[in-house]
């Protein structure tokens, strides 16, 4: 058994991250807008809803599989696309999606990557989704499109509440910057990693590499951070994800929703999934937990599309709990970045394993053993009542 193998909650596994990963880095993961409130409360939240046990039930014969965009996945969980993933680790991006491939659930690579398309195209055999970002050169959205089309990749995610950027203090006060800025501070910060830097060293992937080499300009790598930052388009409306998805030619995963409206305005307009998310508590502080609007979307399109649930889930029963709430499948992002950072590819195969692990075993202590027919009755008391209370089921 590796040490890996030895950690038994994702709590443990951020906690390994943070000894082994330089501080900017780590902290750029652990950290929320502002005051982090929202980042706080989609855990939080989730810890309120209890769980309703039933005894005497036949667990035999127990099954998590499920389906998303009509693909069958191993449990109801997917990788969310995070930036600089390749900052946790070497390699990041190639090493969580190989960790995905293996497992038999979706990985969604970043826009925002340290690895790019075709990297991961080059080292996985299963397709993967991609995020998309939209900046104001629309030539290179057209030509990113392009290239993830190219890379076959079977998705786009479509990432719609980051027209501007939620302050992050940690970022500011680590002088974070991708690639990494060399002053006495950061260097300091990696020196204490002395691992982190050697697998930094045996790669040549130290930058955004969707983006390098493809944005017409000059722009060297310290200017980079802020010719990103300065792209990311404020004019982006709902009228933008019919022309993404026609040049795409494949579905289309609205992200970002947190609005009854918002989800139906995203389906009025094509999208064939949609995500509620809070972008992990990074973008709006003070908007409410994924989970705590998750009713009133579901009640509103859960019938006409799937709706997928991240920010916060961090361990099976948090799964479970958003899938009783009427998600269709749920997204990672923090645990798959502590599990590179903490052990690789390893590392992000023991975050899959403990969640599928929990959900199973919270799956059977409710009774059912068909990760499909989870429900509402699954659920014994809400202390977080939904501004309204769920009508129906998708
Ligand atoms: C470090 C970090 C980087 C992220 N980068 C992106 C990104 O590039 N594109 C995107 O759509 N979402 C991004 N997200 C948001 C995730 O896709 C996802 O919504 C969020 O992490 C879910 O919350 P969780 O971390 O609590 O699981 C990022 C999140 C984190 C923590």
């Amino acid at each position: 058994m590796t040490a890996i193998d030895k950690i038994l909650t994702v709590d443990e596994m951020m906690r390994v991250a943070r000894r082994r990963v330089p501080k900017m880095f780590f902290e750029y993961a652990d950290s929320g807008s502002y005051t982090e409130g929202t980042y706080r409360e989609n855990e939080s939240d989730f810890n309120k809803i209890k769980l309703n046990q039933k005894v005497a039930v036949n667990l035999e014969g127990r099954n998590l599989k499920t389906k998303m965009l009509g693909k069958e996945i191993t449990m109801p969980v997917a990788i969310a696309p995070a930036a600089t993933g390749g900052m946790q680790t070497a390699d990041g991006e190639i090493k969580a999606a190989k960790a995905a491939e293996k497992f038999g659930i979706p990985f969604s690579l970043s826009t925002m990557s340290v690895c790019s398309i075709e990297d991961v195209a080059e080292n996985t055999t299963a397709p993967f989704w991609f995020q998309l970002y939209v900046m104001r050169d629309r030539d290179f959205i057209n030509r990113l499109i392009d290239r993830a089309k190219a890379a076959k990749c079977s998705a786009l995610v479509l990432t719609m509440d980051l027209q501007i950027l939620g302050q992050r203090h940690k970022d500011i006060k680590n002088g974070l910057s991708t690639p990494p800025k060399f002053t006495p501070y950061s260097i300091w910060q990696m020196m204490q990693h002395p691992l982190w830097c050697a697998r930094m060293l045996g790669t040549k992937r130290h930058t955004f590499r969707n983006i390098v080499g493809h944005v017409s300009g000059d722009h060297d790598l310290a200017s980079l951070s802020a010719w990103t930052a300065s792209q990311f388009d404020p004019t982006l409306n709902w009228g933008d994800v019919r022309w993404i998805k026609e040049r795409f030619g494949g579905p289309v995963i609205v992200k970002g929703v947190l609005d009854a409206d918002d989800a139906q305005a995203a389906i009025d307009n094509g999208a064939d999934a949609i995500v509620v998310s809070n972008h992990g508590g990074r973008q709006l502080d003070g908007a409410p937990s994924t989970i705590r609007v998750l009713p009133e979307i579901v009640d509103r399109v859960g019938h006409k599309t799937e709706v997928y649930l991240d920010s916060g889930i961090r361990m099976g029963q948090d799964v479970i709990k958003a899938l009783a709430y009427g998600a269709k499948a749920t997204f990672i992002g923090r645990p798959m970045l502590y599990g590179l950072g903490a052990g690789g590819e390893a590392g992000v195969t023991r975050v899959l394993e403990i969640i599928r692990r929990e959900l199973d075993t919270t799956m059977a202590l409710c009774g059912e053993r068909d990760i499909l027919n989870v429900g509402l009755h699954n659920i014994y008391s809400n202390d977080i009542p939904p501004r309204n209370a769920p009508k129906t089921r998708a």
